[in-house]
Formats: structure tokens, C-alpha cells, sequence
């Protein structure tokens, strides 16, 4: 447990990379890689200590269905919060802030795939006012980095939720 006063949501910057890193060691390459790229990183924090992020990317997805559905939508990535403050709304207010993000930009969806079996975060997007699409499990693949950045890649598919902005 710890206090959320003054949790601040906004771009990664170079220093939180190694805390991130820490508080989530099976994503610290994953992080690494997306704070590289043309996407946002966004990372909550109190002071200097990450309490959650999520990568949202906005690039054209790399699965053809979401290209061919909805056209060049932005995605919601790895939304992670640390374990000792979940249920009390990190998570929400890091979705929030890249829905913020994305609407300034002048998107007009956001779309995050959910893997079968996480009921929670089902729960998390539907009441944030996400739908499941209507054209079923997408075929997708799951990335791991290791720590050296290097991308393991393995089929996998998905829940498809989606959001008009
Ligand atoms: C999903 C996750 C990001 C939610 O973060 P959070 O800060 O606990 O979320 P909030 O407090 O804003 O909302 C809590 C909601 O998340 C869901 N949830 C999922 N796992 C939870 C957990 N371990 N503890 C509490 N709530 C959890 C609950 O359904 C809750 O919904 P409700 O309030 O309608 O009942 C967080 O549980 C997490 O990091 N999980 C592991 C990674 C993951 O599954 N990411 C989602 C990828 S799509």
C-alpha cells in the first residue's frame, strides 16, 4: 500500500526505464523497445516511483483483421499496474489519460486486445464504456522482451474491445 496523492500520468521520460524495469521485470524490454518508437508511453507516478504505464501505439496495427475493421486505430498496450495499488484506480486513470492524449490528436477510436481469461480487465474496459467488436477472436501474436530488448514473438489471439472517442 501506498499513498496515491499527487499521482501524475504523462510521457515516459528516460529515468523511469529502469524503475519500470523494476517493477515489472517481464516488460522491461518491452517498455524499453516502445519508449523508442513513435508511440506514447505513459507511466503514472507519485514522485519519481512508476506505479503503473501503458503503451499506446499509433501505428497501424500489425494484425491485418484490425487494419481491415477499423482501419489505422491507435491500440492500447501492456496496461500494468503495480500489485500493491490495485482496485484503486491507477489503471482507470492511465486509460483515461491516453484517451485524452489520443482525442487531442484528433483520433476518434482506441482499440485494446484483452486475453481470454482476464475477466478483470474485461471489466475495467467495459465499464469505461469499451465494447467487444463483433467479428470475434483476433489472431495476434504476444511479444516478450528480454531485458536486452530482444522481441520473442509467439501466436496468440484475443478479446478485441473497442471505443469511440
Ligand atoms: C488490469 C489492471 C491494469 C487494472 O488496474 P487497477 O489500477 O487495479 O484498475 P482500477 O482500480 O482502475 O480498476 C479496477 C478494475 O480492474 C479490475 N481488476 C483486474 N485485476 C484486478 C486486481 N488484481 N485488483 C483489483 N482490480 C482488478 C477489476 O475488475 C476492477 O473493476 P471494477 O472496479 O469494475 O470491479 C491491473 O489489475 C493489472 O495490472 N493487471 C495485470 C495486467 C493486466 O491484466 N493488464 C490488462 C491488459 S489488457
Amino acid at each position: 500500500m501506498g499513498g496515491l496523492d499527487g499521482l501524475r500520468i504523462s510521457p515516459a521520460v528516460p529515468s523511469d526505464l529502469d524503475a519500470l524495469g523494476r517493477l515489472f521485470p517481464e516488460l522491461a524490454g518491452y517498455y524499453r523497445d516502445r519508449a523508442r518508437q513513435a508511440g506514447i508511453l505513459l507511466v503514472a507516478r507519485v514522485g519519481r516511483r512508476p506505479l503503473g504505464a501503458a503503451y499506446v501505439s499509433t501505428r497501424p496495427a500489425v494484425e491485418p483483421e484490425i487494419v481491415r475493421r477499423l482501419g489505422p486505430v491507435p491500440m492500447l498496450h501492456k496496461l500494468m499496474v503495480d500489485e500493491t495499488v490495485r482496485g484503486r484506480r491507477v489503471g482507470t486513470r492511465i486509460v483515461r489519460a491516453a484517451e485524452i492524449v489520443l482525442r487531442r490528436q484528433g483520433r476518434r477510436r482506441v482499440a485494446v486486445g484483452v486475453d481470454l481469461g482476464n475477466a478483470g480487465a474485461v471489466r475495467l474496459y467495459l465499464r469505461l464504456g469499451y465494447r467487444e467488436w463483433a467479428w470475434g477472436l483476433l489472431d495476434t501474436v504476444r511479444e516478450h522482451a528480454d531485458e536486452a530488448g530482444k522481441v520473442i514473438v509467439v501466436p496468440d489471439v484475443c478479446r478485441v474491445f473497442v471505443k469511440n472517442l
